[in-house]
């Protein structure tokens, strides 16, 4: 088995509008795949079709080999969904709820007894497990909604933007599980996402979708690398003293495209080696460079740039 997850010519309309066209994912075992794109983007759309949700209007979508559309039974079999807004049933406890949906998933409560205790363990409930669901947090909410994917034992795991209206530590967590969940029992995972610094900080490899298309994909680096060009770096200069006119002296340099200050940090886009002529500048402004680095484009930057090109 080569990919976990392969659409081929994927293409869904809904009346004539178009969700997804022709897109064309790969997934790899054991990768933590981020799906990125703009409202409307065709994210869920795709997410549903690989479920055998909803039916593609043309194209394939594959899950381990197994047809989505005509075997949706063996996909959700070996997948784990967690959907854009999970709920539950509010007056069952956290353990009933587990209890339930491995019942759902075929298990035998003596044999999901067990389970249970791990997996509320794994993801920080087991204190809470006799409360009610109904009165969970948001993130204890979405951490159950964890749970209950991994209750089923899965080899593929799907979920969409699990961290959207979570605080920031509560985010972390629910991110550190992810990976944890992935790297322990060597999972698969597909995630959604509109959180560019939580998707570089855990995937493996990104997709950007726009308009139902691909329209980058590779790791981060690749990303990065792509976008730039093979000339272009950015240096991350500290200088002792941020001098109004530094700024400006360093746009003159041969080279410098885009230069940015904040604090005494200076961000600077170029298509060569200007470290040099970054540093007399500074001397001669009359202040000191207390460090220059090279560093590569974040997510963020990568991002933007695709939507600028178009
Ligand atoms: N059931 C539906 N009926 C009609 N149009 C739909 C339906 N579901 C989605 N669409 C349309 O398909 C397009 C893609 O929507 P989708 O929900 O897949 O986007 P998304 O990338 O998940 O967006 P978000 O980031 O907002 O969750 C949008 O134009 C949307 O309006
Ligand atoms: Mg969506």
């Amino acid at each position: 088995m080569e990919w976990v997850v392969e659409t081929r010519e994927l293409s869904k309309f809904y009346n004539g509008v178009k969700a997804v066209e022709k897109l064309n994912l790969r997934i790899r075992e054991g990768e933590i795949y981020g799906l990125l794109g703009p409202n409307g983007a065709g994210k869920t759309t795709t997410i549903l079709m690989l479920l055998g949700l909803t039916e593609p209007t043309s194209g394939r979508a594959l899950v381990y080999g197994y047809n989505s559309t005509t075997e949706p039974l063996k996909v959700k079999r070996i997948t784990g969904y967690l959907p854009e807004n999970v709920g539950f049933y509010e007056d069952l406890t956290a353990r009933e709820t587990l209890r339930y949906i491995a019942r759902l998933n075929g298990i035998p409560d003596k044999e999901s007894s067990s389970k249970i205790d791990e997996v509320l363990k794994s993801v920080g409930l087991s204190e809470v497990s006799e409360r009610e669901v109904g009165k969970f947090s948001r993130g204890m909410t979405q951490r159950l909604g964890i749970a209950t994917v991994l209750i089923k034992h899965p080899k593929f795991v799907i979920l969409d933007e699990p961290t959207t209206g979570i605080d920031p530590e509560g985010a972390s967590h629910i991110l550190d599980l992810i990976v944890k969940m992935s790297r322990e029992q060597n999972i698969t995972v597909l995630l959604s996402s509109h959180l560019l610094h939580q998707v570089q900080r855990i995937c493996d490899r990104v997709g950007i979708v726009s308009e139902g298309h691909l329209v980058g994909e590779g790791s981060i680096e690749q990303l990065g690398r792509e976008i730039a060009g093979k000339e272009q770096t950015f240096l991350e200069v500290q200088v002792e003293e941020l001098m109004p006119n530094i700024a400006n002296s360093i746009r003159k340099i041969e080279g410098v495209k885009e230069v940015r200050s904040s604090g005494n940090l200076l961000s600077i886009r170029c298509d060569r080696d200007v470290r040099r002529q970054v540093s007399k500048v500074i001397v001669d402004s009359g202040t000191l460079p207390l460090q220059i680095r090279s560093r590569d484009y974040t997510l963020e930057e990568i991002y933007i740039r695709y939507f600028q090109r178009g």
